[in-house]
């Protein structure tokens, strides 16, 4: 045998384990035989890579080369469903198609899974491409990562042109195992399913327990007269079938017919409809995998094909929601908002609605996946709900915009400087640092109220501000002259005093708000807070430290990860940053922590027992001084005795300096007790 000839039988061989092991349950050879198989197949196809096969079974373990989600043209056109949110509507439904048709009609009922929907198209019997719904025209080629999915024939016995139709799902267990490994990014089944068809690495994709069930079939030569056998043809073929169905006929002869190969099938008449579905809604939750509803179908084919379809969905079916959406409205727009660290947002500009009491107009959109996950496009009519009461969140496309069904693409530039965007893990950035709603979103953060609170500067003026050059950089909020702001209309005396008054105030906000405010990317509040805590409570050792590029002195903080350690050095040894904090310092921020004994964590006066004698220039009265060790964990007492370690001498200090130095007690002056002080701060 040529190597040629072994390659393809190999494939084939391996192909149909496959589908004996993953589909049917019933593998033929052991593990062991079959990895045999595998691995000579591997060889070989790497010895004469022009011999391989493009739907090779060693494809199913993906490749780690990024994958192109080219958009290509659907060949069949990709409708969505008709809707009906309540049983009596559904039966309304039923009732209309039979008196409309001229003869005897059965139904089929099936799940609604909740997966992302794929059309896969055949050539010649083999796997050629598999497209995403995108616009119902043109969908992503997303077949590499397809070829991943075990129960997704490659090659099949049928040797014509056709399209399958089917959703990929992943079970309620697995999402829970697998989106730990994406961090928890998902937020559903649906969408894990959905963002893994689009991973660019099909390497990745193979390692997820994707599922697949094929819900229809587009022959060219029409060979089955009713859904149920376009079904049976389907599993002979070696797809995945839902077991999980129904079959309603008013014709017991009907009824009988139903082949044998569906032993599971649920078989009544049409008037047992709804309690089918009343039963269905009641089982949904023990199911593993997530139903959004039910799907009725027509089962004869000529009837469909008379009855056709509108240009959104099939006259000849509907789905049957099992949850009303918390609200629908038209997406208008989406829109990118650029961060104070060049983060871009899309955000979704909505047709106002009502939810739980309040108006939605906006609600994030994450990031570009999260946009291609769900194939939105402005005009799209979308369901919106309120995670946890309080985050609006786009949930799904309800329907396409009939004029413009293009999902967004994704802005190269920045819409703000022009500059392109860069994108970084889940994220696009604008990297210019000169980008003006970068520098605006810094200074909204510098003032906000959980930073240096200056309330009188609301976005607004802070805009206004910022348009009118007069405040471009942190220190210009200070700097500036705002008297000048009475010749500008809107701004009366009254409120320029106001500012002013707000701006004095702000530099009396502590050093762990300044610190913070300064809007240092992963120094926020609380990082602000553990540095000071931990004994970093002055900007001075900050960037003492910084300098010397002692990487664990940040590190060794608990939480503090080497992340962060490297951003504080990279932050606070950054010239403009430096320039930044020498520009701040002269308008009298708090670059220190004035310390408070709670807030200290590390103790450098522990074990001392202190006594003070005299009277001092920086503590009046003496208890001051008194207080500054005791923050630091010392105690005071003034009876100097063997167990005393320090005293404290100010001018016109009396016997006890004596009585010190007979029994060796350290003696600290003034001056050496404020260095001690400033060293410990
Ligand atoms: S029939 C002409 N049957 O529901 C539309 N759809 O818009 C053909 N879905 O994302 C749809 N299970 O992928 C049909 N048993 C089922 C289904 C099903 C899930 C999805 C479909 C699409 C959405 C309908």
């Amino acid at each position: 045998m040529n190597i040629k000839q072994r390659i393809e039988n190999l494939s084939k061989e391996l192909l149909r384990h496959q589908y004996l092991y993953y589909i049917k349950a019933e593998p033929e050879i052991s593990d062991k035989e079959y990895d045999r198989l595998f691995d000579e197949l591997v060889a070989l196809e790497k010895k004469y890579p022009e011999y391989a096969f493009k739907n090779s079974p060693t494809k199913r373990v993906g490749s780690d080369l990024d994958n192109v989600f080219a958009e290509k043209k659907h060949e069949i056109p990709v409708l969505s469903l008709d809707k009906e949110y309540t049983l009596q509507g559904l039966t309304k439904w039923v009732k209309k198609i039979i008196s409309n048709s001229e003869r005897e009609l059965s139904f089929v009922v099936e799940e609604k899974i909740d997966g992302a929907s794929i059309v896969l198209y055949y050539k010649n019997g083999v796997l050629d491409s598999a497209l995403t719904r995108g616009n119902g025209m043109f969908g992503n080629d997303v077949t590499e990562n397809i070829r991943t999915i075990k129960q997704i024939p490659l090659i099949t016995e049928e040797k014509s042109d056709f399209a399958v139709r089917g959703e990929i799902f992943i079970n309620k267990s697995d999402f829970l195992k697998y989106n730990k490994s994406f961090e928890n990014k998902y937020s559903n089944p649906r969408n894990l399913a959905a963002g893994s068809l689009r991973n660019l690495k099909s390497s990745v994709v193979a390692k997820i327990p994707l599922n697949f069930l094929a819900y229809e079939g587009f022959f060219k030569n029409q060979f089955c007269n009713n859904h149920i056998l376009i079904l049976l043809k389907l599993k002979h073929m070696g797809f995945c079938i839902n077991k999980n169905i129904a079959f309603f006929s008013s014709n017991v002869k009907d009824i009988s017919v139903v082949p044998n190969e569906f032993p599971e099938i649920i078989k009544g008449k049409i008037k047992d409809i709804s309690a089918y579905i009343e039963g269905k809604i009641k089982g949904r939750n023990k199911l593993d995998y997530e139903i959004d509803g039910l799907v009725v179908k027509i089962n004869e084919i000529d009837i469909r094909e008379n009855l056709g379809h509108t240009s959104h969905h099939p006259r000849w079916e509907i789905a049957f929601k099992f949850d009303s959406p918390i609200a629908q409205t038209v997406l208008k727009n989406i829109v990118i908002q650029v961060g104070r660290n060049g983060r871009v947002t899309p955000v979704a500009i909505l047709e106002p609605v009502k939810i739980a009491g309040s108006v939605v107009s906006r609600a994030t959109l994450h990031n570009q996946e999260y946009i291609e996950i769900l194939e939105l496009g402005p005009g799209d009519l979308v369901s919106i709900s309120k995670r946890g009461d309080i985050i609006p969140a786009v949930e799904e496309v309800i329907e396409k915009s009939y004029e413009n069904p293009a999902v967004y693409k994704f802005q190269e530039n920045c819409p703000f400087c022009g500059s392109r965007l860069i994108k970084q893990g889940a994220h696009h950035f604008c990297k210019n640092k000169k980008c003006p709603e970068r520098m605006k979103r810094s200074l909204i953060h510098f003032v906000s109220k959980d930073q240096m609170d200056i309330d009188t500067l609301g976005e607004k003026t802070i805009k206004f501000l910022f348009e009118r050059g007069f405040v471009k950089i942190i220190p210009d909020i200070y700097k500036f002259n705002y008297d000048l702001l009475l010749k500008e209309e809107g701004f009366k005396e009254k409120r320029v005093d106001n500012i002013k008054k707000s701006i004095d105030k702000s530099k009396s906000r502590p050093f762990k708000k300044v610190l913070a405010a300064l809007g240092f990317d992963g120094l926020g509040t609380s990082v602000a807070s553990e540095l000071i805590k931990n004994g970093f409570n002055s900007i001075d050792k900050i960037i003492e430290i910084a300098s010397k590029g002692e990487k664990e002195e940040f590190s060794k903080i608990e939480g503090f990860g080497t992340i962060t350690a490297e951003l504080l050095i990279e932050h606070f040894t950054d010239n403009k940053n430096l320039e930044l904090i020498r520009e701040l310092k002269k308008w009298e921020l708090n670059f220190k922590e004035k310390i408070e004994s709670e807030t200290l964590k590390i103790k450098p006066f522990e074990n001392q027992i202190w006594a003070i004698t005299g009277s001092f220039k920086n503590f009046k009265p003496r208890s001051k001084a008194a207080e500054k060790i005791e923050q630091r964990g010392g105690k005071v007492n003034n009876t100097i005795s063997s167990k005393t370690t320090h005293l404290l001498t100010g001018s016109l200090s009396g016997s006890k300096l004596e009585r010190a130095r007979n029994l060796n007690v350290k003696i600290v002056n003034e001056k050496e007790f404020l260095d001690m002080l400033n060293l410990s701060l």
